[in-house]
This record gives C-alpha cells, structure tokens and sequence, in this order.
C-alpha cells in the first residue's frame, strides 16, 4: 500500500484501454482533465459509504441503475429527468414494502466506457476496432469514427458534469419532495397496469405527510420531506480518466477517484495482479466489483483480501451477475465462505448481464421474466446463506423503449424494433422498471 498512488496501475498489466494514435493529444487532454475541478466532493461518498455500510448490515436496500452506457446523442434534460423519476419511484416502492431506508445510486454522470469481448470488428470482410463508448470512439462503422479519439474524454468529463448539476438540482430543488409524488406520477404511469397498485401506495404516503402536518413536522422545516440523495457511479474502466480526476482530500489525506461517488470494476478486469484492482485498492470511494459463473470461492476471498483487507463495513460490494440459470449453481459456495469467513460486503445482483440472448433480427434482449427469476433466486440463495440480500443493479431508462421482452405490456422479440435505442446493452423500460420493483418489493417483504 505505501508503494500506491493514482499512477501505480500503470506498471501493472492493463486490459480493455484504447490504443490512441495521437500520444501527444492524449496527454494533453489528461493534463487538461487533471486541471479540472472534481465531480464529487470526498465527504459526499463517506456518506454513500456509511449508508452502504447499513446496507451490509441488512439496515437499508441498494437500488443502483441507469443506462448500460451513456451516449453523447441521447443527451437531454428529459432523458435524465425520467431517469431520475423512475429511480425516485421504485426507490418509494421498495422503501414503502421494504420499511428500510433505500440508498440510490445511478449509473449515470460518467457510465461511457464499455468494456468489449473483441478489440476489432469485422463487416462485410472490413475490420475496424470495437466501439467502447462514446467515451473513446463512435459507433458508425467507418475508419475515422472507431479512432480513438483523446477529445472524447473531455467531452465526456463535460457532460457528466451537467448531468450531474441536474441531478443535484432535482433532488434538492423540489421535484422530489414527497408532497410531489403524486403530481408527478399521474400523467408519468397515464397508461401503466400498475398505475393503480403505484396510486395506493401514494395515498398512503399523502396520507401519512398530511398527519405528519397536523403534527408540525413539513418540508419546510424538514428537509429530509423535501431532498433526496442520488449518488453517481459508473465502471472505472479507463484508468487514464479515473487517475485524471483522483484527488487527495485535504480534510482527510485520503485519496478517492472524485469521477463518481462508487466506482466499480468489471467483469473482465477484475485480474488480481491487474491494473484495475491495483487503482482501486488506493481509493477511499466505496466500490464495486462484478462477479460471473467462473468465480470461485477461493478466487472470491482473494478478491475481497485485495479490496477490502480491512472488513470496513460499505466499503465493497459484490456485484453478482452470473445468470438465472447458473446462479444457483455458483452463487451458494461463494455466499457461504464470505459468510463463514466474516466478511463484511454488499451482496447486490445485476440480473441483467448473465441473461442477454441475441433476438431474431440481431437485437441483443434480455427477457422480463429471466431478469426476475435471477433476483428471485439472488434473495432465496442469500437468506439460505445467513446473509443480507442487499441490493439490485440494472439496466435502465425512464424512457418507453423496447430492448428488452416481457412485462405486463408483453413485448416481443417483434415488437423490439419499435424503439430500440440502446448502443449497448438492452435496457428495462420504465414500465418494466416499476413492475420489476413491485416484484422485488415482495421479495423484500417476505424478510
Ligand atoms: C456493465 O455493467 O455494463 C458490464 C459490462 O458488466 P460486466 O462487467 O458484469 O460484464
Ligand atoms: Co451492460
């Protein structure tokens, strides 16, 4: 650990980074963004931190999502304000069935990089390198949109700056007073199956706020009524770009990755003499890592050993991904030695990346019901344990797309071209992101 600093990684083996023709402007531009003032402030992620650590200790619930990866097209207020919203109401959701206080985490304000299975891509007997997002190169298939190009990364710095500007405005500036919810959910769920299920709910929170008042306690002499917290996260997978915006904290002399609150690491670079595990073990942030079907429990422990050799409470949380049919194969041995070996960390379960399947047409989907029965298994395989199932991580937009099948509006592996947006991986859409919470909140229930 003495040996560490924002740079060390760079003597380790490093997977997944782009190769940049243009050394010079690369360097240029890293001098650029580490000029640039940070994203987040330290104290800011010791909260996130403290409130994962309740999540660990089976207090609180992780509801972490957004999009697979952000683009510079998509980028609006809208995009973000339904992104927000539909985070805001699962969270209510889970929250009301859950009776535990749910930590929000985006993946949003800095999610652009995507790792990739193959550096190039070959059509049409052409081969040009893999897009991996709009971070480093575009998605049209010509020479000179897949360069990796170094201005990407300010761009990207810049957007996720004013992403981030909005995202603290809504939660503090009154969209997400409790006294709101019901006026924003109204038009929001017009069309929804569940719009009535959702209203009750609401109802019943109107109800307790108006009691609340007749006993004095409002929003304007209790914040907590009017303000939410939504913390950003995303994969720290470019690490020039992570070490870029690495700070120390002058109040503490710690060093945190000032990107994004939580930052995580992939599956595909979690190599234990790699350079990503090296950058993260240096951080304060609390962070993340993804599990697949291939971990195994000694792997597991030698993980945990490398980012978290302190047990700190909130300070690692194991992203499980490994699919709903091998979950129940591999997930048990590895919850059962982090539970007999004392370790403390987050059990969280993204159901999204262990069940993509490629659609007839060439679209890449996920089905509704897959993506459940993961969760559903997560939970069960978790409470046999004696641990806390304590989180979810998704795929998600606020926006009504098709990318992936099911739901109670049904959709098929026709219907995906109707609105197929996503670049990467596909996403839930906001009906199947409130329905899923609905679920979940069963789940959270039956505790
Ligand atoms: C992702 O979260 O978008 C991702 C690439 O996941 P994983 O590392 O689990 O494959
Ligand atoms: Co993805």
């Amino acid at each position: 650990m003495n040996l560490w600093s924002p740079q060390s990684w760079r003597s380790k083996p490093v997977l997944q980074q782009p190769s940049y023709a243009d050394r010079d402007s690369l360097l240029q531009v890293e001098a650029e963004l580490k000029g640039m003032p940070p994203l987040v402030f330290a104290a800011e992620t010791r909260s996130l931190h403290n409130s994962l650590a309740d999540v660990a200790q089976g207090r609180a619930f992780l509801l972490q999502g957004g999009d697979c990866a952000e683009s510079f097209a998509d980028f609006s207020a809208t995009s973000i304000r339904d992104t927000f919203k539909v985070l805001l109401q699962m969270a209510i959701v889970l929250t009301y069935a859950g009776r535990k206080p749910v930590v929000k985490v985006g993946r949003l304000a800095g999610q652009f990089a995507k790792p990739r299975s193959d550096d190039m891509e070959i059509r049409d007997g052409i081969q040009l390198p893999s897009y991996r997002g709009d971070i480093v190169n575009g998605t049209e298939f010509d020479a000179i949109a897949r360069a990796a190009d170094p201005q990407r990364l300010l761009r990207a710095y810049h957007q996720s700056t004013s992403t981030l500007n909005l995202v603290r405005a809504f939660a503090s500036g009154g969209l997400a007073d409790l006294h709101a919810v019901n006026q924003w959910n109204l038009s929001y769920l017009e069309s929804n199956p569940l719009r009535d299920k959702y209203q009750n709910i609401a109802n019943t929170i109107q109800d307790a706020l108006a009691f609340m008042e007749v006993c004095g306690i409002n929003s304007a002499n209790t914040p907590t009524l009017r303000e939410t917290t939504l913390y950003t996260s995303h994969e720290a997978l470019l690490l020039n770009y992570e070490e870029a915006l690495t700070r120390q904290d002058h109040l503490t002399g710690k060093w945190y990755d000032c990107s994004a609150h939580m930052l995580w690491i992939g599956e595909r670079t979690r190599q234990l003499d790699g350079a990503h595990i090296e950058f993260f073990k240096g951080l304060h942030n609390p962070i993340g890592v993804k599990i697949g079907p291939t971990m195994t429990a000694d792997e597991l422990i030698g993980l945990v050993d490398a980012l978290n050799p302190e047990n700190i409470p909130g300070r690692l949380t194991l992203i499980s991904r490994m699919g709903a049919d091998k979950i129940e194969q591999v997930l048990p041995a590895l919850a059962r030695r982090v539970q007999a070996e004392g370790r403390s960390v987050v059990w969280s379960c993204d159901p999204m990346h262990g069940n993509t399947v490629k659609a007839a047409g060439g679209y890449k989907t996920r089905s509704f019901d897959r993506i459940l029965l993961e969760i559903k298994r997560f939970f069960a395989i978790l409470r046999e344990a004696g641990a806390h199932p304590g989180g979810i991580h998704l795929e998600m937009t606020g926006q009504h797309v098709t990318e992936c099948t099911g739901g109670a509006y049904a959709i098929s592996e026709a219907d995906l071209a109707k609105c197929y947006q996503s670049q990467c991986d596909p996403r839930l859409n906001a009906d199947q992101v409130l329905e899923l919470a609905f679920c979940v909140a069963d789940f959270l229930r039956e505790a």
